[in-house]
């Protein structure tokens, strides 16, 4: 295989905005879903199963598999000595199953067409187990275009119809407390991205892999492995909280923005990977009791109670992440 140059790791870079984009897309279309389910199609309420459920199930299904394809290239550049960007291309969720059909159709021939280039590309390098793996990827998002292709086919034009106000509703007017909301649903996709890219470092590196004495030998572990594991764990839990935001933004007919905030920090070691992760969860649990106690005031009990759920959870990151952190 050749020297591995800057420009090679963009151009697998590229693949990995590409894989951020599609699977946080899909999974906001996934949330948005229930809600137009109700509101499009008028005959949809004699139904046990519409084509909104069949169609919902396929966007998670598949942001599940991108972001799988995600941890792969990401794991594969820090194999090859790069650094993976946390940057997605641009998000677009749409306003009704046409759309996202339609944003499908165009994200999955814009990612073949990188992927064939990027598989041209891996053959002259002579890196094998790229090649190999984007060939595989191909497949998939082949597939996933003739699925979106076919779905775009086959569905009428929906038009959302405004329902009437209602006088209670009113308390979701306030647009900073909506903002903050969404600032919420921000930070879990920070968190995601950040989480998931340092689990891969950490499966990358050499230098993480590394066993530094005799015990890490016969247990086949050492710390970067052990938090390598806890962070997949986490991660898990914070692709809940996404969804769980989200759907309540939908719910109360508002938008969930597709936005990074903060921007992750990936860190270098383990050490800074535990530091900056418990900075995060420290940043989510000072954020979700501001949103617990504006809900609580608005009696928005709802939101109030679903954010007490994820609050705890938070709360529980943060003790994983300062166990790590305080030993030694
Ligand atoms: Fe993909
Ligand atoms: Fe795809
Ligand atoms: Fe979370
Ligand atoms: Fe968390």
């Amino acid at each position: 295989m050749k020297k591995v140059t800057p420009e090679y790791i963009e151009l697998l870079n590229k693949a990995v905005a590409r894989e951020l984009q599609v699977s946080v897309q899909y999974i906001l279309q996934h949330t948005k879903m229930e809600k137009l389910l109700r509101k499009v199609i008028k005959e949809n309420y004699l139904l046990d199963t519409t084509t909104y459920d069949e169609i919902g199930a396929f966007l998670k299904t598949i942001s599940i598999e991108e972001m799988k394809h995600l941890a792969e290239v990401m794991e594969r550049i820090y194999i090859l000595g790069g650094e993976a960007t946390t940057k997605p291309d641009k998000i677009t969720i749409g306003n009704t199953l046409k759309d996202f059909m339609e944003l499908g159709v165009k994200a999955e021939e814009e990612a073949l067409e990188m992927y064939h280039e990027i598989i041209k590309e891996a053959k002259k390098m002579g890196d094998r187990t790229t090649w190999q793996m984007f060939s595989q990827f191909y497949k998939a998002e082949e597939e996933h275009l003739l699925t979106f292709q076919n779905y775009n086919e086959v569905l009428p034009e929906s038009n959302v119809s405004e329902p009437p106000e209602s006088e209670w509703r009113s308390i979701f007017n306030d647009p900073d407390y909506i903002a903050l909301i969404n600032k919420a649903l921000a930070a879990e996709i920070s968190a995601v991205v950040q989480y998931t890219t340092q689990h891969e470092k950490a499966e990358g590196l050499e230098r993480l892999r590394k066993k530094s004495d005799h015990l890490e030998v016969v247990t086949g572990k050492n710390k970067a492995s052990v938090v390598s594991a806890l962070l997949k764990e986490v991660f898990m839990d914070e692709m809940d909280h996404i969804e769980m935001i989200a759907e309540r933004l939908f719910e109360i007919d508002k938008e969930a923005l597709p936005l990074i905030d903060p921007l992750p920090e990936i860190g270098n070691d383990v050490e800074e990977f535990i530091r900056l992760d418990r900075n995060g969860e420290d940043y989510a649990i000072r954020l979700y009791r501001k949103i617990i106690k504006q809900a609580n005031d608005k009696g928005d009990i709802k939101t109030k109670r679903m954010f007490e759920d994820i609050i705890q959870q938070e709360e529980e990151h943060y003790w994983k992440f300062d166990d790590y952190a305080t030993g030694e």
